[in-house]
């Protein structure tokens, strides 16, 4: 047969319904999990974060500016984030101008794979 059968058609459709729900709701249904592990999974991210931003003594891009509670420490300036796990990945503080010191507790970053402070001339 060169046609598909009307119900192979008909599940084909219905296949792809699920199919667009299935996708639908990973966005929808998981966005509602990951807010949840964003407020409790990344918690101790933020607490390092915040300590870091005690520590630094000169600021004068008023970089540390975004580093506040009102916006997802995922949105702070030089900050990346794992999509999945919320956890901070990368911190990018290249040519920001920042003076100041690294507290211990950035040890506790457990997904840091890269931190960049270096200083462009
Ligand atoms: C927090 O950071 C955002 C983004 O930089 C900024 O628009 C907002 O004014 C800041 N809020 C406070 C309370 O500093
Ligand atoms: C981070 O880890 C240290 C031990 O390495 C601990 O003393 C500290 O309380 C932890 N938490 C924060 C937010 O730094």
């Amino acid at each position: 047969m060169e046609h598909s059968s009307p119900s192979t058609h008909g599940r084909l459709v219905l296949f792809n319904f699920l199919h667009a729900f299935i996708l639908l709701c990973m966005s929808t249904c998981l966005e509602s999990s990951t807010l949840r592990t964003t407020t409790l999974g990344n918690e101790m991210d933020r607490l390092v974060l915040l300590d870091f931003k005690k520590r630094i003594t000169e600021d004068p891009l008023h970089v540390m500016s975004s580093w506040n509670d009102s916006i997802d420490l995922c949105s702070w300036v030089g900050v990346t984030c794992n999509r999945a796990t919320k956890g901070v990945v990368i911190l990018n503080l290249m040519s920001q101008k920042l003076v100041g010191s690294l507290p211990p507790s950035i040890g506790n970053l457990s997904h840091l794979t890269g931190i960049n402070l270096i200083e462009q001339l």
